[in-house]
């Protein structure tokens, strides 16, 4: 179904009186000759699920993912060869309303017979062919639970056993009936074209038993010991009309009851109505919810583990990455990150799966990206986004905040690089070029109106900036616009930044003439940019804060003196600080990879292993699973997710810096790696992987008494270069320094005690004695 025409079908929708239940197709029909092949097309938004002869099709939940329906509407492909019978056969839909916020539903099965005759269901209003009625899910979605009612169930509705009654007449079946059903009627189309969800679906990916817990008499709380994105399937035996309602929240009262206050309007419970007479197993469909605890109200007994399982729902993503090191802390940190990655794929790359929010906020990503591409394989994922970032974009280039846009502006905060940034990290970790090729023209003409709007070289329009940065005390949430950063600087720092990724985008796709002037319009920002911001007195960006020297050493802005000087005042305010930062969702992840890289990894260290406010580890201190969006302990009415990805964005200063394994910045499908096995105080090893096309690279060091020895595989087809630690190094035993090289080492270049080894690809045992011996041990906080 590659083109438009191909469709035959109709758009089905539903009576408004209808409005808040979910809807239920059913289209029986017969096979009379036996089948080669049957494929189902479907298109059933908000979300569906699709079954056939009495059983879902597939394993998918939460179908298809959302889209600005207006531009495209992703339809789901199903073999279902082996699914459909000789004789009679039929297709069930129960389609909910999703973030569509209203049922349509478009199907075409299409069946190839063996003597290659082929035959069409497709959906079609007006015939009484389909039928389309409510049943058990009476209330739903995505920030609104589900209450289900088996009572108003009819089992084998999408059975051939099962006949239909019309709800106004016409009904042959006299068997009592729960469910009831009418002709289709059509639907007004969204307006999208047709395209293949070229993304994993979204699945149950995990489950897992809760602890129950019991604050008072009678009252229950299951604790799913970890904050997670999903629902929880329950098994009851209840009496006919019990209700049993599971409310979701992330943390608990003193008292022990949940707390929901963070959730904004999204603090509806799942409900179930039993329908008695025996053991009931449900889960919902349509909705989600961002959780740990669960309060479960209407049972008369106890509840029992397995009769409440926790399920972790996300796009399935492949995890590529592994991560691990000696230091506790830091592992748990890594740990927390992958959950709230984890947590916030869903479609998209959403902010938060909990409060009535969880969208696609491009700001965040700016930071946050490169940690889910060390974690997981969103090539995917982000090939798809970033046609949801394009559909959104206006007329005259400007992009919205959000994608699909509900929230925020036109045009977003200057700090949102995605249109840009995901297609090039598609494109550096997995060789896809066509998200660049498709977009380039879209990027150019953000870029463009980024530049219309900027005056001298300088951008002041600036929406959130580096947004949430600490208040200063670990409980009081302050508005979370920056007091320390203005947001012209942010602005402009990254109005430099988008023009580089411009011109490296042009020419990857060939543009030639394009790159001379995207770099032309980054040396005149820059220079802009070193005019209005560098305080030669002070040796200081801006106001001096920690944001600002970051982002003018990381982003490139500051020539090597500048930059020496701004890393200089950076480390020296973190450590006044006793090792805190004081930056917000966009400049975190710059202050680590600047100080880093620049000569002060052994400050970054500190910070990242910090437990005191504001920390990680200080999120950790307070039982946090996941990472919050804020970095004060806050529990109440306000704007605190504890599951927000933006500030987990160090997740890739983990891989990068502190296993050391990363990509050259000129790689293509990770063929050219950068190995940088970096001992430093309070870690004595460190080890990576990353599964890249070409196979698994991977880095594991370690150091003792002054010696680090550090094996690294690099997949064939892929290159290296090693940077080692100053000290006497060797491979196998071969010293690099000494004239022949060992096998595999095609150059080593050693500068101000250190060694560079490029490598092809193969396993290697490097170590090195070390010239500054440090002591892990002693400097472990
Ligand atoms: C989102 C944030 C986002 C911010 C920008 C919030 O509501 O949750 O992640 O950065 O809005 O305004």
């Amino acid at each position: 179904m590659l083109h438009q025409r191909d469709w035959q079908g109709l758009w089905l929708g539903y009576p408004a009186a209808w409005a808040g239940k979910a809807l239920y197709f059913r289209r029986p029909f017969e096979i009379v000759k036996p089948v080669a092949q049957g494929r189902v097309y479907v298109a059933g938004i908000g979300c569906h699920e699709l079954r056939l002869n009495g059983a879902k099709v597939g394993d998918a939940v939460l179908e298809p993912a959302q889209t600005c329906y207006d531009h495209r509407v992703l339809y789901v492909t199903h073999d279902v060869t082996a699914r459909l019978r000789r004789g009679k056969n039929v297709i069930g839909v129960i389609v909910g309303n999703g973030w569509y916020g209203t049922c349509r539903l478009l199907l075409e099965l299409h069946i190839r017979h063996t003597d290659g005759s082929e035959m069409k269901i497709v959906t079609e209003p007006g015939s009484f062919t389909w039928t389309v009625g409510t049943g058990p899910v009476v209330h739903h979605g995505i920030y609104d639970g589900e209450t289900y009612d088996a009572r108003l169930a009819d089992d084998g509705w999408d059975t051939p056993a099962y006949s239909a009654s019309f709800a106004h007449g016409g009904g042959h079946d006299k068997r009592r009936r729960n469910m009831t059903w009418i002709p289709v009627q059509a639907a007004t189309p969204p307006g999208g074209v047709l395209a293949a969800q070229n993304v994993e679906p979204m699945r149950v990916v995990q489950t897992r038993l809760p602890k129950v817990l019991r604050p008072k008499p009678r009252h229950y709380v299951l604790d799913m010991r970890q904050n997670m994105a999903g629902w929880v399937r329950l098994r009851v035996r209840a009496r006919r009309g019990t209700a049993i309602s599971l409310r979701f929240a992330e943390t608990l009262r003193k008292d022990g009851t949940v707390n929901q206050d963070n959730l904004t309007v999204a603090r509806t419970p799942d409900t179930y109505i039993a329908r008695g007479g025996g053991v009931e197993l449900w889960e919902p469909r349509f909705t989600y919810h961002g959780f740990r605890y669960v309060q479960v109200e209407g049972l008369s007994r106890p509840p029992r583990p397995a009769d409440f399982a926790g399920r972790v729902v996300r796009t399935h993503t492949p995890v590529r990455g592994e991560f691990d090191c000696d230091n506790p802390l830091l592992r748990r940190i890594h740990k927390a990150i992958v959950w709230t990655e984890a947590g916030n794929q869903h479609g998209l790359p959403t902010d938060c799966p909990q409060r009535a929010e969880r969208m696609g906020w491009l700001n965040d990503l700016t930071a946050r990206a490169e940690m889910a591409v060390m974690n997981f394989d969103v090539s995917r994922l982000y090939a798809k986004f970033a046609k949801d970032i394009a559909d959104a974009q206006a007329h005259d280039g400007a992009l919205a905040d959000t994608a699909p846009h509900r929230w925020g502006f036109y045009p977003c905060d200057p700090v949102c690089i995605a249109l840009l940034n995901l297609p090039l990290l598609v494109y550096a970790h997995w060789g896809d070029d066509v998200p660049l090729r498709t977009h380039y023209d879209a990027m150019s003409r953000w870029v463009s109106c980024l530049q219309a709007r900027s005056e001298g070289g300088l951008l002041r329009l600036s929406r959130w900036g580096d947004w949430s940065e600490p208040s200063g005390s670990p409980t009081t949430l302050l508005p979370p616009n920056s007091r320390r950063t203005p947001g012209e600087l942010v602005s402009t720092a990254f109005l430099y930044h988008h023009a580089n990724l411009l011109a490296r985008a042009a020419a990857i796709v060939g543009r030639r003439s394009d790159v001379r002037k995207h770099q032309a319009l980054a040396a005149g920002v820059r220079l802009a940019f070193n005019r209005r911001f560098w305080n030669e007195r002070r040796g200081v960006y801006g106001t001096g804060s920690q944001a600002c020297n970051a982002l003018a050493v990381a982003l490139g802005l500051a020539n090597p003196a500048q930059a020496q000087q701004a890393l200089k005042a950076l480390a020296d305010d973190i450590i006044a600080a006793g090792y805190h930062l004081s930056t917000g969702n966009i400049a975190t992840k710059y202050a680590l990879e600047a100080l880093s890289e620049n000569g002060y990894h052994e400050v970054a260290c500190r910070v990242a292993a910090s437990r005191t406010y504001p920390s990680w580890g200080f999120m950790l201190s307070k039982g946090a699973t996941t990472i919050w969006e804020r970095w004060e302990h806050a529990t109440g009415d306000s704007m605190n997710s504890h599951n927000h990805p933006m500030l987990a964005s160090v997740g890739s200063w983990f891989y990068k810096h502190l296993a050391g394994l990363r990509l050259h910045p000129q790689a293509v499908g990770s063929d050219r790696l950068l190995i940088a096995p970096a001992p430093a105080a309070g870690l004595s090893r460190a080890q990576a992987r990353l599964q890249t096309p070409l196979g698994e690279a991977s880095v594991a060091w370690r150091a003792s008494r002054g010696e680090m020895l550090a094996d690294v595989t690099v997949p064939c087809g892929a290159s290296a270069s090693v940077l080692l630690p100053p000290g006497e190094a060797s491979e196998s035993g071969a010293v690099l320094a000494g004239g022949r090289l060992p096998p595999g080492i095609r150059r080593v270049v050693v500068a101000g005690g250190a060694v560079r080894a490029d490598i092809q690809s193969g396993d290697y045992r490097f170590s090195v004695r070390l010239a500054n011996p440090l002591t892990p041990a002693a400097a472990r906080q």
